[in-house]
C-alpha cells in the first residue's frame, strides 16, 4: 500500500469516496508494507497523496475523519508474525470501528509476491470469513504473462479465496466513458441497427500515451505494450463494443456476453502482415529532449520489449464476420488519447461529381474514452457555396458540456464496488484466459524477433501503417 498506484490512485480515490459520503460508516484503512514506518508516517504519506491526487476539494473534516480510521502494519511479505499482527489489527478495528469481520485485501504488490502474500493471509486466518462476514481479495494485472502463468496464478488464488471473493481490477471498466459505451449501445435505438457487418467497415481501438515508461523499467521490460494494456484494457473495450446485448447488467449476464464474444475472436492468420510492434527511440517531444526506451533508467539496453503494438483481430460470428478490429497501443505517441472508432462503409452510390466528394471520408462514430470524454459522429455535409461539394464534419457530445459534475475516477467506482460486493465491472478468470488465448500465438511469434524504432511524438513504427495499407485502410490521427 505504499507504491505508485496506491499513492497516485488508490489513496486519493478513498478520500474522494469519503468526501462524497460514499464510504460505509465502518470503513477503516490498514496499510501493510515492507517499509519500516510508524503509523504517523503512513498517515502523512496518505495525507500527501490526498492533497496531491484527490479529485474533489480538500476538506479538513473529511480528512480528519479518515485519518482516525487509518492503521499501519510493517513487515515483509513472508513474515508470518507480521501477518498475525495484521490479523490483530483488523480484529481491533472490528471492535473499535465496527468493521464486523468484513475485510477486503488489496494486493497492490508485485505479482511475484502474490503466492507468498496469499499463503500468509491464509495461515493467519485472515482469508476466512465467519458469522456471515465477508473477506475479499483485490488483485491488479498482470494476471500472469501468458495463458499458462495466468492459470497458475488462479490456482494460487483459488486455494485461498472462493471465486466470488476475487475481484480482478481492470481500471478501464471503472471509467465512465467505458460504461457509457453500454448506455450508448443499449439505451438508444439509433446506433444498434447499424452495429454489424452490414454497415460497419471496421473498428479501430486506440490507446495512445504521450509519456514514456518513466521509472517503470523493472515492471515494463519483458512485459511490453501487448501484455500491459492490450491483454486487458483493449480486449475489454473490444468485448464491450462487440458483445450482444446482455439480459441485464448483473455480473453473470454481462460476463457471459463478454465471454461469448471473446471466444469468437480470432488472431491474424499472417502475424507478420497484420501486426506491428516498435520501441520509441530518443528524440524530442513537447519541446523537450526525451530518452529512447533502451536508455530509460534501469532498462536492459538489448531489450526487444515493445512499447507500441498493433494487432488486427477478427470476430467469427454472424454480427462481425468480415469486420476487422484493429487494436493499437503505445507510449510516446503523438498525444494521449483513448478512443473506439466504429468506421462505417461508404455509401453504395455517390450521386456527385467525384471531385466534389474527394474530401469525404468514411462515416464514423467515435467513443472518446479520454482525455476529452465524449462521443463524436463524423459524416459528410455540403460546404457552403454554389457547388454541391461534400466534406467531413463532426457532431460532438462532450461530458464537460452536457453534465455539470465531473466524472469520478475509475478507482473510486471500483473500490466502492469491492466494498459493496458488486462484481459486474471485474473481469472473470475466464475472460483473462480467453484474452491470453488470443494473444499468446502473437507474443510467441514476436519473441526474439528484431524490433523497429519509432520517433517520439509520432504514431508508431512504419509497420503499423503497412498493416493497415495491406487492407486498404488507414489509422485515424486522433
Ligand atoms: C496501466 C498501464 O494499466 O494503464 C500503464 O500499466 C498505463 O502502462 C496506464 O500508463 C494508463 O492508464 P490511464 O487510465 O491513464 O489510461
Amino acid at each position: 500500500m505504499t507504491g505508485d498506484l496506491a499513492r497516485n490512485k488508490l489513496l486519493p480515490a478513498i478520500y474522494d469516496l469519503a468526501n462524497r459520503g460514499l464510504l460505509p460508516p465502518s470503513f477503516a484503512l490498514t496499510g501493510f508494507a515492507r517499509r519500516d514506518w510508524t503509523l504517523e508516517h503512513f498517515v502523512d504519506v496518505v495525507h500527501e497523496s490526498v492533497v496531491k491526487g484527490a479529485r474533489t476539494p480538500y476538506v479538513e473534516s473529511t480528512w480528519q475523519e479518515l485519518a482516525r480510521r487509518i492503521r499501519f502494519v510493517s513487515g515483509s511479505f513472508d513474515d508470518q508474525d507480521a501477518f498475525d499482527r495484521l490479523a490483530d489489527t483488523v480484529r481491533e478495528l472490528d471492535e473499535e470501528i465496527g468493521t464486523e469481520g468484513n475485510h477486503a485485501f488489496y494486493l497492490s504488490v508485485p505479482p511475484s509476491s502474490f503466492p507468498v502474500v496469499l499463503s500468509r493471509l491464509s495461515q493467519s486466518g485472515l482469508s476466512k470469513s465467519a458469522n456471515g462476514s465477508w473477506r475479499r481479495v483485490v488483485i491488479e494485472k498482470p494476471f500472469g504473462s501468458d495463458l499458462q502463468t495466468a492459470k497458475e496464478l488462479d490456482e494460487v488464488l483459488s486455494a485461498v479465496f472462493a471465486p466470488e471473493d476475487v475481484f480482478r481490477i481492470d481500471h478501464y471498466l471503472g471509467k465512465e466513458t467505458v460504461q457509457n459505451l453500454m448506455a450508448l449501445r443499449f439505451a438508444n435505438q439509433l446506433f444498434e441497427p447499424l452495429w454489424n457487418s452490414h454497415w460497419v467497415d471496421h473498428v479501430q481501438i486506440t490507446m495512445a500515451e504521450d509519456i514514456g515508461i518513466g521509472t517503470r523499467a523493472g515492471y515494463y521490460d519483458g512485459i511490453g505494450a501487448a501484455r500491459d494494456v492490450i491483454q486487458n484494457h483493449l480486449l475489454q473495450l473490444l468485448a464491450l463494443t462487440a458483445m450482444e446485448e446482455p439480459a441485464s447488467f448483473e455480473a453473470a449476464a454481462l460476463r457471459a456476453e463478454k465471454i461469448k464474444v471473446l471466444s469468437a475472436v480470432r488472431g491474424p492468420r499472417d502475424i507478420d502482415l497484420h501486426t506491428a510492434r516498435g520501441q520509441y527511440g530518443a528524440g524530442w517531444q513537447g519541446g523537450a529532449p526525451v530518452n529512447g526506451f533502451l536508455d530509460e533508467d534501469g532498462m536492459n539496453p538489448n531489450s526487444t520489449t515493445e512499447t507500441f503494438a498493433a494487432i488486427r483481430l477478427d470476430i467469427e460470428n454472424r454480427r462481425w464476420a468480415g469486420v476487422p478490429f484493429y487494436l493499437r497501443a503505445g507510449k510516446r505517441l503523438g498525444r494521449r488519447v483513448t478512443e473506439i472508432a466504429v468506421v462505417f462503409k461508404r455509401a453504395p452510390h455517390l450521386p456527385f461529381d467525384p471531385v466534389s466528394t474527394s474530401q469525404l471520408g468514411l462515416n464514423a462514430l467515435v467513443i472518446r474514452v479520454q482525455p476529452d470524454e465524449g462521443v463524436t459522429i463524423r459524416f459528410g455535409a455540403k460546404t457552403p457555396g454554389t457547388k454541391m461539394e461534400v466534406r467531413d464534419v463532426t457532431m460532438d457530445f462532450g461530458y464537460g458540456h452536457a453534465f455539470t459534475e465531473n466524472s469520478p475516477e475509475a478507482y473510486e467506482r471500483l473500490l466502492l464496488d469491492v466494498l459493496i460486493g458488486d462484481p459486474p465491472l471485474f473481469p472473470l478468470q475466464r475472460e483473462v484466459e480467453l484474452s491470453w488465448q488470443i494473444l499468446d500465438p502473437i507474443l510467441e511469434h514476436w519473441d526474439g524477433q528484431p524490433i523497429e524504432q519509432y520517433r517520439p511524438g509520432s504514431w508508431g513504427p512504419d509497420s503499423a501503417e503497412r498493416m493497415m495499407a495491406v487492407d486498404g485502410r488507414e489509422w485515424r490521427r486522433p
